[in-house]
């Protein structure tokens, strides 16, 4: 009755930002992501007949604000495996919690994966990106290898992956430009951008377009043509956050500075994009031999605390105790 998995955060190139149903945690658009081996969620779920209640801590302390999210996630696993049990989980990031390097994705997805392990439910693999997408709207992409597409059902999301990592090697540099937790994190961000920005239905309307861009582009394994969409839908996404009222500006001064660095790199011909979640932290994805040069480059950029290296990853997996 416990087991172990763990799970990368992933980063979106294609953004998913609105919901279509908030109580679901539906989202309005699909989206298309790259699992980042290099950041790190371990997940230990144990079902105990002795708790009165499900217990989770997050890095060693008790977390009330991710409980409730994860006491809905055991309860649908529960239901499938028909356990009345309550667990333990204890969750370790090796990476800061809640500052735009989707932690509660990959919290999720490990989530799903070690409790699912623990109760012997085998197979079921389209309810459990539906059940980690009700934690978290981008959780079900960490599920899964590479570069990885998650599309609008009739009553739910379905999520794959259109490339292994071995497929398509791309690198990922993220330059940590600040530790602290958000002030508003993407659930709020989001519903307010769909209340309040005039730029949602253009939004909504142009997204279907970018999202079938994206996959030609994989498809086909052409680096410039998504480089130029992906930071297309990333500056859409924060023009929405900005247009919001009040405004969610998630970028601080290093933020635009590292975007400059990338933006001088494309100029000489270095194959390289930005791209930026709800925080401030940049990530610059490059083809494997631009590597030295861009981290160089973001090294040297005022404001950058901390560059960590990811390359394209597995998706959430259980592991030994
Ligand atoms: C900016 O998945 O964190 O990272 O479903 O409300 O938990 P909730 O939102 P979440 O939002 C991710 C937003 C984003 C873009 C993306 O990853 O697609």
């Amino acid at each position: 009755m416990q087991a172990s998995a763990i799970a990368h955060p992933n980063v979106a190139l294609i953004k998913y930002w609105g919901k279509r149903d908030t109580g679901q945690n539906l989202p309005a658009t699909g989206s298309l992501s790259l699992t980042l081996e290099g950041l790190q969620t371990r997940t230990r779920v144990s079902f105990d007949p002795a708790l009165q209640a499900d217990q989770v801590s997050v890095n060693g302390a008790a977390d009330a604000k991710a409980a409730g999210g994860v006491v809905r996630c055991l309860d649908q696993l529960r239901a499938i495996a028909g356990s009345r049990d309550f667990a333990r989980v204890d969750s370790e990031n090796d990476f800061p919690t809640g500052a735009g390097l989707a932690s509660s994705a990959s919290g999720y997805a490990a989530l799903v994966r070690a409790a699912s392990a623990a109760l012997g439910i085998v197979g079921h693999e389209a309810e459990l990106a539906n059940i980690a997408r009700q934690g978290s709207g981008s959780a079900p992409r960490s599920l899964y290898d590479g570069i990885v597409l998650l599309e609008n059902i009739d009553d739910g999301i379905a999520c794959r992956s259109v490339c292994a990592p071995e497929d398509w090697p791309l690198s990922v540099l993220v330059a940590v430009t600040s530790r602290a937790p958000k002030s508003v994190g993407s659930t709020a961000g989001m519903e307010r951008s769909r209340l309040t920005s005039p730029c949602y239905r253009g939004w909504l309307e142009t997204h279907p377009a970018d999202l079938q861009t994206a996959l030609e582009c994989v498809a086909r394994r052409d680096f410039d043509r998504l480089a130029k969409v992906s930071e297309h839908s990333c500056l859409k996404m924060h023009a929405l956050a900005m247009s919001s009222q009040p405004a969610l500006v998630y970028w601080n001064a290093a933020t635009m500075a590292a975007m400059q660095v990338v933006r001088d790199l494309q100029a000489s011909g270095v194959p390289v994009f930005f791209t930026i979640d709800a925080g401030p932290q940049l990530k610059a994805v490059c083809l494997p031999e631009a590597v030295p040069g861009v981290k160089a480059a973001l090294a040297a950029c005022p404001g950058v605390l901390e560059l960590i290296e990811c390359t394209l990853g597995r998706g959430a997996r259980e592991i030994a105790q």
